[in-house]
């Protein structure tokens, strides 16, 4: 409750604002503040950061966007080619436990020429000849022939790349994988309106019957990893620079009904040994992008892991009973040893023996998500939190175990049960939390594990995905708060990281793309550059002249700098109603100045092809008149960094 305290939001006008930062005497600043929520909405994993670009490539169920996804099996997305039929099978022998279900193509008797079937990928598919891509599959059957794979352009019907195998195969009863040589396109497509073919003899099967499964297609990946990540996607998030990350989820960890929740089991290992999940918005999800490759992504980007653990309670309110849970206590012991666990234990015995031998870094964990909601409350403080909990401490008792509720359940309630806000407002909500974390208790520390501004100014409609920057700098002025108070607030992370462009509902999401595109969102500008002007202690700011609003600031430094972000909003401009600021002790005579800065608040940024980017970030030197800095804001709208 005293954490939403607000005050009323002043709008007023500033003339001469002077601003005095102390030397010192401020809080040592948390170093994970500006981190990321993963996990798997609207394409984020599957058909996003994951590199696989087949769609429905294990038949593993059905995507229903806009409505549950089900395990109900179909060809969506695959296309016969030279009048075969393609539908789904189940004839032993499956692929694996399991992937049970199998696309099969019967071809008809005096067949000639080719036949095959075509995959219209998510959204169509990435053409570029300056990368590598590599294709394979499974398929059981007799067939003794060659196999072509190649892109070919909807547009103007150019096949844009070729690759080819022989298959040599009689047998009916066991499983072939094939590997086609990794190729590069010989034209690139300016749009993403390309298929995929995969074209057989067909005089060779005519009147056959064969069975295919995992059929896959990679671009060249992030750091060139086996089963690894889309490359343009992985490095926007790195050139985030983030410090920390929540992984699985989130309302996708959770589930949507009993038995859906993430299951780390189901999610490592080969991929034939991934069954598939339900996702939480309307999509089937391969599981591709499982447990190891998200920590590998951590790894990579040096990110600290806040793992999320299910506790027992779906979105749909189904809740395991107390005499229940300790199968998922065991659970989710067992993931951790599976992480943590030298290659000794039996977990991490079966992580060495998945190819990854070293063990990883696991010093967070968070007991479930949003547990205030779906009638978790009482069951969460009457057994779930602690039945967790006691586990956790007894083998890790250096492990922060953070609570989805405010207050901690924990015993170290007072002194330290950390707690996860996740807030969802209209802009000038936020900007009305500048001073919110002021009046918190010190001893509640917090990560703000979700936040976006998902209406522009004190909207109440539905959200709007098109986020504009009057929607950043609310965040902006929260933001400030946070960093002040950054002595309790551990971190902070948006929701939504990652969004496909064209699908449904339109959300906001810091990075948007389409096969050929990203669209990175004001909010991911704003993050990246607090991100790299974090300070590692906070500065007390006197002002005179002036108070807060419509100016917001907060100070922090560095070993060599103070640094000072300031937020206009709907505030004066120009040269006479410059901020004054002065830097006590420094004799500094110029100072670099960041400014973010857009034509309106309704300025938003569009993908490359529908416009681009419309804020400018423009660095500039400024000099000291008598020992201040004049700080002038160009646009009602607008947010400075003072390097100094
Ligand atoms: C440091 O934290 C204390 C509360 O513990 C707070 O009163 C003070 O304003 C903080 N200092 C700064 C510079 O934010
Ligand atoms: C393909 O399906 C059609 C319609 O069900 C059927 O008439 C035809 O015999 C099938 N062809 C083969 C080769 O199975
Ligand atoms: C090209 O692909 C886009 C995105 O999937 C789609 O909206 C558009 O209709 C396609 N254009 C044609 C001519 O097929
Ligand atoms: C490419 O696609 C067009 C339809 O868009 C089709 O007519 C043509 O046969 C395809 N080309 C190849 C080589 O598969
Ligand atoms: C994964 O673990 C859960 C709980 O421990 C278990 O119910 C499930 O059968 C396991 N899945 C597989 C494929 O072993
Ligand atoms: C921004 O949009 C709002 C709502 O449409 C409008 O009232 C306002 O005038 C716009 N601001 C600018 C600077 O165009």
């Amino acid at each position: 409750m005293h954490f939403f305290a607000i005050l009323p939001f002043i709008l007023g006008v500033v003339s001469c604002l002077r601003l005095t930062i102390a030397p010192g005497g401020g809080n040592t600043s948390s170093q994970l503040l500006y981190g990321l929520l993963y996990e798997e909405i609207y394409h984020s994993g599957d058909g996003g950061l994951y590199g696989e670009l087949i769609r429905n490539r294990a038949f593993q169920g059905s995507s229903a966007p806009g409505r549950i996804a089900s395990f109900q099996r179909n060809t969506d997305f695959w296309h016969p080619v030279g009048g075969v039929n393609l539908s789904i099978d189940t004839t032993g022998p499956a692929l694996s436990d399991s992937l049970t279900y199998q696309l099969r193509m019967d071809i008809p008797a005096g067949t000639q020429g080719s036949v095959g079937f075509y995959n219209d990928g998510f959204w169509g598919f990435n053409v570029d000849t300056s990368k590598r891509y590599a294709a394979s599959f499974y398929m059981r059957g007799d067939y003794d022939g060659d196999v072509e794979c190649y892109f070919n352009n909807t547009l103007n019907g150019q096949k844009l790349s070729s690759s080819k195998i022989t298959a040599r195969q009689a047998s009916s009863s066991r499983w072939f994988q094939y590997y086609f040589p990794t190729f590069k396109p010989t034209a690139s497509a300016s749009t993403p309106n390309n298929t995929f073919y995969f074209v057989f003899d067909g005089s060779k099967l005519a009147g056959k019957s064969v069975y295919f499964n995992l059929l896959s297609l990679f671009k060249q990946t992030y750091l060139n990893r086996a089963n690894g990540l889309r490359e343009d996607l992985a490095q926007s998030l790195a050139d985030l620079k983030p410090s920390w990350i929540r992984l699985p989820g989130g309302n996708n960890m959770q589930g949507l009904s009993f038995g859906n929740h993430f299951k780390w089991n189901e999610s490592v290992g080969p991929l034939q040994n991934r069954y598939g999940k339900l996702s939480t918005w309307g999509d089937i999800e391969t599981q591709g992008f499982g447990l190891l490759e998200q920590m590998q992504m951590a790894k990579d980007m040096k990110l600290t892991v806040v793992l999320g653990l299910f506790a027992g309670l779906y979105l749909n309110r189904d809740l395991i009973p107390q005499n229940q849970l300790q199968l998922y206590v065991d659970m989710a012991m067992n993931q951790l040893e599976f992480l943590t666990g030298s290659t000794s234990t039996p977990m991490g015995a079966i992580r060495a023996q998945y190819g990854y031998p070293e063990p990883f870094e696991v010093n967070w964990v968070e007991i479930g998500n949003e547990d205030y909601l779906n009638n978790g409350q009482a069951s969460y403080y009457s057994y779930r939190f602690m039945a967790f909990y006691n586990a956790i401490r007894a083998k890790y008792p250096d492990m922060n175990v953070i609570s989805t509720i405010n207050p901690s359940p924990s015993p170290d309630d007072g002194s330290g049960g950390i707690i996860d806000l996740h807030i969802y407002n209209n802009q000038n909500h936020f900007a009305n939390l500048y001073n919110t974390f002021d009046q918190a208790s010190r001893n509640y520390p917090v990560f703000v594990g979700e936040y976006a501004a998902i209406r522009t100014g004190t909207g109440t409609g539905s959200e709007i995905g098109a986020q504009t920057f009057g929607m950043a700098c609310g965040e902006a002025i929260f933001l400030l708060g946070v960093e002040r108070n950054s002595d309790i607030i551990l971190g902070s992370a948006y929701g939504a990281l990652i969004k496909q462009y064209d699908e449904e509902p339109n959300t906001v999401a810091v990075v948007k793309h389409t096969a050929n595109e990203l669209l990175h969102s004001m909010s991911y500008y704003l993050q990246q550059l607090f991100a790299q002007n974090m300070g590692t202690e906070t500065l007390p700011i006197t002002a005179t002249e002036g108070g807060l609003g419509p100016v917001w600031w907060s100070a922090t430094k560095t070993s060599k700098n103070t640094i000072l972000k300031m937020v206009n909003y709907n505030g004066a401009t120009g040269a006479a109603n410059a901020v004054k600021v002065q830097i006590t002790g420094s004799t500094a005579s110029t100072a670099q100045l960041t400014v973010f800065t857009a034509d309106s608040e309704n300025s938003s940024n569009k993908l490359p092809s529908h416009g681009g980017d419309e804020h400018r970030i423009i660095k500039q030197t400024i000099t000291a008149k008598d020992g201040l800095f004049e700080v002038a804001f160009s646009k009602p709208y607008e947010i400075v960094i003072l390097t100094v």
